[in-house]
């Protein structure tokens, strides 16, 4: 069968092997997280006819209004996962501190927890411009059968065993990663079936696209200022082009098909920048490092800090590894 009308559902059985751990239950795991993100699709797709656009009326505890697909998509995924008894623990953006699955049952053999942002780029949802989810996934550290704990969670990046987005786009794709190579799959929405649309996805080692959100300029550190003003110098092949939708999913899945780098540093307003370690940064770094492309917080790698909370923010750049290395040159310099 020609590579690209695998489904995914084929793809997750025919790599399981394949898997460093192969008791099927990563596998497992892929499949309720495609179910879910068939579900959260469906629904992104008709939000406009029924009374799910616009805000939830909460806050999320990092102080962001909770938009009412940020919440829906969180119950989906959790109900998803914890209905098929398949992880031990679930921290996500939308919750205040992670959920324990079966805590008391000791018959709770399930080895990974999972981390994720339900529902990215939520300011985007009323506008019909194109949302995400992310997913990271883990091999918990404390014992099996016991509730887990924060040490569950508080892992550096480079510990991930599994890593992707979907992608509510023009099409519905997911994308992800198991450490071997990064592929994509688009959802036929006549059958409800994701195909493998874009085997083994690399980021061009160099691009011309930037994506920032350069209405935050003045609050810049110097290095990130002068990498801008490079990307905007007519010189060789630049100036290279803006492109910004306020996604992170989105700008990162262009980025990493067209060439391109992604950048949220810190700025005054957000000290620590604003995406999360653990829910934005890891995944996407994680992706990016399997595809080719590079991830950096301007100084270090991202999947080397030692995270030491659950919601932590990062300063995040990522891309074409020319691009970024060129970012972090300036930021060593400024
Ligand atoms: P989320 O919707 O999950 O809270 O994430 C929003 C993030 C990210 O998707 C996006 O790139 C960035 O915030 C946009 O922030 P600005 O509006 O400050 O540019
Ligand atoms: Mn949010
Ligand atoms: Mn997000
Ligand atoms: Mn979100």
């Amino acid at each position: 069968m020609s590579q690209k009308n695998k489904t995914l559902g084929e793809f997750i059985i025919e790599n399981q092997t394949s898997f460093k751990y192969t008791s099927g239950e990563l596998s497992r795991l892929i499949n309720s997280i495609r179910l879910a993100a068939k579900v959260v699709n469906y629904e992104v797709n008709k939000a406009g006819l029924v009374d799910i656009l616009g805000a939830a009326g909460d806050q999320n505890i990092q102080g962001e209004n909770q938009q009412k697909l940020d919440v829906y998509a969180n119950e989906k995924f959790i109900q998803t996962l914890t209905n098929r008894n398949i992880v031990c623990g679930i921290a996500s953006e939308e919750e205040d501190d992670y959920i324990s699955i079966n805590s008391q049952d000791e018959n709770n053999q399930n080895k990974y927890v999972v981390l994720m942002d339900p529902l990215d780029g939520s300011s985007n949802i009323d506008v019909n411009v194109s949302v995400g989810t992310i997913f990271s996934i883990y091999r918990r550290v404390t014992p099996v059968g016991t509730p887990v704990t924060i040490d569950d969670f508080l892992q550096k990046g480079n510990q991930q065993v599994a890593a992707g987005y979907v992608i509510y786009g023009t099409s519905t794709m997911l994308v992800y990663t198991t450490g071997d190579g990064v592929n994509g799959f688009t959802l036929n929405p006549a059958i409800g079936t994701f195909y493998l649309s874009h085997p083994d996805m690399q980021f061009p080692v160099d691009g011309q696209i930037y994506s920032v959100n350069e209405g935050n300029y003045i609050r810049f550190p110097q290095g990130i200022k002068d990498y801008i003003k490079y990307c905007q110098l007519e010189e060789g092949d630049r100036p290279y082009t803006s492109r910004y939708i306020g996604s992170l999913v989105s700008d990162f899945h262009r980025n990493m098909i067209k060439g391109g780098i992604y950048m949220y540093p810190e700025s005054s307003k957000y000290p620590n920048g604003k995406l999360r370690l653990l829910y934005e940064a890891n995944p996407m770094a994680y992706i990016a490092e399997q595809a080719n492309g590079k991830a950096s917080d301007g100084f270090n790698r991202i999947m080397d800090i030692q995270p030491t909370e659950l919601h932590q923010r990062v300063p995040f750049i990522c891309g074409s590894i020319n691009m970024v290395e060129k970012a972090e040159e300036f930021m060593k310099n400024a």
